[in-house]
């Protein structure tokens, strides 16, 4: 039998617990099914649908919204007793197997988005074997690194601030402690870089295929999750190198607008709310104002885990009659978390921690904790022990 075991490097986890991730995707389809069915798009492609953000929205839209789904990933499977593989590998499986039950279809490709290859499978796939053509596509790719599928170069992001070096707390959940870390500042190609991983060309050479292909019903819709926080967090993230690479998202959501035009199409950048995710536990600081925010926002019954949010975002916003743009035609989900009393309290809360209390009652360090555990399969609700042998994880399809 497999004994599964949490490990962290500093903000990264490394074990993983497969029947875990099982569990805590049957945890977010029951909390999609207890709110019901909506309307919403029947055809949907992913890109970036294994974990967090993307995974949360596939579920929202299949058991919400019963629609079939392709989703695009890169994870790693099983190879030896010491090397399960990633938390998304067995996210897709979960997610598939469940879809499946339901009569939908849920398509896995585990493979690089970033190549042409990869967008030509897709394609392929879409037209002989899901109907001919997609009415939503999600981008929601998280990368440190990127290859131009053109010239072969690969491209590295780098998480830095812009102009001068930021100082600030940070915490490391594997030693449990509460520091100050030094953040540089980007050189001029660190930046170009970074916007060429996590920027929106990407996005659009998909959509530029898909196009192309004449796989994209009329009207269709492609949303990518963006973020700007606050004054709280801008040194280091929306006035750092990785908000440059948001800010390239809403110029080629512009590109994207245009693009569909002919076809009644359009590009919706979404500006999420800060989640607790693989990606962002890595961003420098960043937990820090994770752990003060949740405090606050649980205190005010608003604190959402990537499931609630994007319920939020697709029964509410994008399909139902809520939505909430602001004048670049952005849609605000994270309204909640950009609250001025919100802000404000967690300002206060942010200013006072330190080493001895980062993670007592005064913050909800036990909950980001939590919720990062869950990531990997790990401090999940509901979850209970079963005997699991390699040569059955090895055989399971994703
Ligand atoms: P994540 O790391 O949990 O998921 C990233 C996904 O991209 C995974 O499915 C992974 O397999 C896939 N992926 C990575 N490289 C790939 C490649 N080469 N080919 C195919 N798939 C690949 O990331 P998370 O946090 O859910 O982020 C998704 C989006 O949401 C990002 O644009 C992020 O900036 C945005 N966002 C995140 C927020 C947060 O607080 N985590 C807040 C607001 C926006």
């Amino acid at each position: 039998m497999l004994k599964f075991e949490q490990k962290l490097r500093g903000n990264v986890a490394l074990g993983v617990n497969p029947l875990g991730c099982k569990q805590d995707v049957l945890n977010q389809i029951n909390y999609v099914k207890n709110n019901g069915t909506y309307e919403g798009p029947k055809k949907v492609l992913i890109i970036g649908a294994s974990s967090s953000y993307g995974l949360a929205t596939r579920i929202s839209l299949a058991f919400g919204a019963g629609a079939d789904t392709i989703g695009v990933s890169f994870e790693k499977g099983p190879k030896n007793e010491r090397n399960l593989g990633t938390a998304g590998w067995y996210n897709n499986i979960a997610f598939r197997q469940a879809a499946e039950k339901e009569g939908l279809i849920a398509k896995n490709f585990v493979a690089d988005a970033f190549s042409h290859e990869t967008k030509q499978e897709v394609i392929d796939y879409i037209k002989q074997e899901f109907g001919g053509k997609v009415d939503l596509v999600v981008y929601s790719l998280a990368s440190g690194v990127r290859k131009d599928p053109d010239t072969g170069e690969t491209y590295h992001s780098a998480i830095k601030a812009i102009g001068e070096p930021v100082i600030g707390p940070h915490i490391n959940m594997q030693t449990e402690s509460f520091y100050t870390e030094k953040l540089e500042a980007a050189s001029d190609e660190e930046i170009a870089n970074t916007v060429k991983v996590m920027g929106g060309e990407d996005w659009q050479l998909w959509m530029e295929a898909l196009k192309e292909a004449d796989v994209l019903a009329d009207g269709v819709l492609t949303t990518n999750y963006s973020y700007l926080g606050t004054e709280l967090n801008h040194v280091y993230y929306g006035g750092g190198t990785l908000g440059r690479a948001k800010a390239d998202c809403d110029e080629k959501a512009a590109n994207i607008d245009a693009l569909l035009a002919d076809i009644n199409g359009k590009a919706q950048m979404i500006v999420a709310t800060a989640v607790t995710t693989k990606a962002s536990s890595v961003i420098p600081f960043f937990p820090v104002y994770c752990i003060a925010l949740y405090k606050v926002m649980s205190e005010q019954g608003t604190h959402e885990t990537p499931i609630m949010h994007q319920e939020r975002i697709y029964r509410e916003m994008v399909y139902g009659d809520k939505p909430e743009f602001d004048k670049e035609g952005r849609l605000r989900p994270d309204n909640w978390e950009i609250d001025a009393d919100t802000q404000a309290k967690t300002k206060e809360l942010v200013l006072q921690l330190n080493e001895t209390n980062f993670n007592s009652d005064l913050t909800a360090y036990d909950l980001f904790y939590k919720e990062f555990s869950n990531l990997s399969g790990f401090l999940v609700d509901n979850y209970v022990e079963e005997a699991i042998t390699l040569d059955e994880l090895k055989a399971l399809e994703y």
